[in-house]
């Protein structure tokens, strides 16, 4: 069946939302403290395939079919670049990273619900998340110029910078998290020392990646005007993020705690967005397939 290149876009674009929607519900999975409202997998209870009348039940199960279509349409755009016997490396391989990535989450949520897991598999998990959130995006962004030629300018050095102290602001935070604590869920760190959280250096330490990210993208307004609109738009988000983070200070409502970790998905979204439009030559290469059928 032939697809036209036009499917193709969408189908990496696709990708790209429902990656990033599948992160944004996992969080909310975590901060609304509903990991185990379906015990069992894949089906909710037992022989139960869906939850019952039960919101946390409704929250983690749709974060599952939502991670399945995410899974499907990676897999989707891995196939399409491999069919179209794509040159570029990183065209090709980051496709690929973006499989993997969730599938190593898929198979970690899974341990979650049916054994536990360590906090350090935990912050392996998220990594693999927002890796592939990451690949998925800088895949996307190539594919619709038709090119990888990265350039490193200043605004492009300090989007990476960003998005690097990103990953370590959250992975510590699961790191770092006490028993039961709201700390190890995706958000912002609070500028105050958790006394249920470990590790008041690593906590500290938080606080520092926050405020190079803050600093960098700050940089990244300066140096890359084309992008002013995106990046007040995530400045916008960092400033609600950290006001609702002092008002939930670790504890709070289920429900803020979910808008809470839902905007740290989205910041990561955004952030590696921004990274790679910094990032790649913004010349679009001219697709000749783009008038060529792509047979899958
Ligand atoms: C069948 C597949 C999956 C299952 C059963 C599953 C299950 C879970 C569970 C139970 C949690 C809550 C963890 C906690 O409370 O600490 C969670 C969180 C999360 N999941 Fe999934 N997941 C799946 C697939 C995925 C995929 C494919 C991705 C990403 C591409 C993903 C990304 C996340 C993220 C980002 C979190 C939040 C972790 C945090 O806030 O620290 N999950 N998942």
């Amino acid at each position: 069946m032939p697809t036209p290149h036009r499917t193709a876009r969408q189908v990496f674009i696709f990708a790209t939302v429902i990656t990033a929607l599948t992160v944004m519900m996992g969080g909310l999975v975590c901060a609304t403290e509903s990991g185990l409202a379906c015990p069992t997998w894949p089906t909710c209870h037992g022989s139960q395939i869906m939850p019952g009348a039960h919101l946390p039940g409704w929250i983690e199960f749709s974060h599952r079919l939502v991670s399945g279509l995410c899974l499907f349409s990676l897999i989707l755009a891995a196939m399409i670049q491999f069919r179209r016997e794509e040159r570029d490396p990183w065209l090709r391989w980051l496709p690929v990273g973006a499989v993997a990535g969730a599938i190593a989450a898929a198979i970690l949520g899974m341990s979650i619900v049916l054994w536990g897991i360590s906090p350090a598999f935990a912050a392996f998990d998220l990594m693999c998340s927002l890796l592939a959130l990451c690949a998925i995006t800088f895949a996307t962004v190539g594919f619709l110029r038709g090119h990888f030629r990265w350039r490193w300018t200043r605004a492009s050095s300090f989007g990476m910078v960003a998005l690097g102290s990103l990953l370590v602001m959250h992975a510590l935070g699961v790191l770092v998290a006490g028993k039961e604590s709201f700390t190890r869920c995706l958000g912002w760190p609070v500028f105050a020392l958790i006394e249920h959280d470990k590790w008041a250096g690593l906590q500290a330490a938080r606080w520092v990646a926050a405020i190079v990210v803050i600093v960098a993208l700050g940089v990244m307004v300066l140096a890359a005007p084309r992008l002013r609109g995106l990046l007040a738009g995530l400045f916008g988000l960092i400033i609600v993020e950290l006001a609702l983070g002092a008002v939930l200070m670790g504890a709070g409502p289920l429900w803020l705690r979910g808008i809470y970790s839902i905007i740290a998905g989205a910041i990561v979204a955004l952030t590696a967005y921004a990274s790679v439009e910094a990032g790649l030559d913004k010349r679009r290469d001219a697709n000749p397939e783009e008038l060529d059928e792509i047979a899958l």
